[in-house]
């Protein structure tokens, strides 16, 4: 299985290294530039540590690069975390840095496109664009973590999180207790 998967600069950054550790895969990584500087506000890491969890790591502004191309073959793509921002740029089409093109490629190609937000709350205006998404195909996977399973630090939350993306493109996992 190939992923890209982007990060972008939201807060809960940490959804995103997570992710990338677990996936089981080729990992195709973009970082926004704003993703670079919430994941030096948010974490002690470094792009170099980040990168040691990615095959293949493009810039957001390269649009040269694979990802960008329909007849580049990935699975699914990820935005994880996903801003509002970028959230609205891909659901109105716009598709000028590699993260946004890359979605509007996943959608046209009938890929699986996972768009997890953080934001709260929420205006109209995010909402009409999540509807929007939803409804050309994206799937709209909030990072809210649940209380259900008991968890006893940020990590199970992150991992609450991770495990329901990792549920949408079929991994099994052990990231948290199911609700039986
Ligand atoms: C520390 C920090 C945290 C932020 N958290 C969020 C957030 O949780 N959700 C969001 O939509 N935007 C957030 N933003 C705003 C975005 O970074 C901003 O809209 C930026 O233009 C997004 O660029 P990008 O989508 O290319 O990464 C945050 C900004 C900063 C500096």
């Amino acid at each position: 299985m190939r992923y890209v998967v982007a990060l972008t600069g939201c807060s809960g950054i940490q959804y995103g290294i997570r992710l990338l550790e677990e996936l089981d895969g080729t990992r195709e990584l973009i970082i926004s530039k704003m993703g670079k500087k919430v994941l030096e506000e948010e974490t002690d890491m470094t792009m170099t540590d980040l990168g040691a969890s990615a095959e293949e790591i493009y810039e957001d502004d390269n649009l040269f690069a694979p990802p960008a191309s329909g007849s580049h073959q990935f699975d699914a793509m990820i935005i994880c975390p996903c801003t509002q921002s970028t959230l609205a740029k891909i659901s109105t089409g716009i598709a000028d840095t590699l993260i946004t093109r890359a979605a509007s490629v996943a959608l046209k190609e009938n890929r699986k496109l996972i768009i997890v937000p953080r934001e709260t709350p929420v205006n109209a205006i995010m909402l009409k664009n999540m509807l929007h998404l939803a409804k050309s195909g994206a799937i709209i996977l909030p990072a809210s973590p649940a209380f259900y399973n008991k968890p006893h630090s940020i990590n199970d939350m992150i991992n609450f999180v991770v495990g329901r993306i990792l549920d949408q493109i079929g991994q099994e996992h052990s990231l948290f207790r199911r609700w039986e």
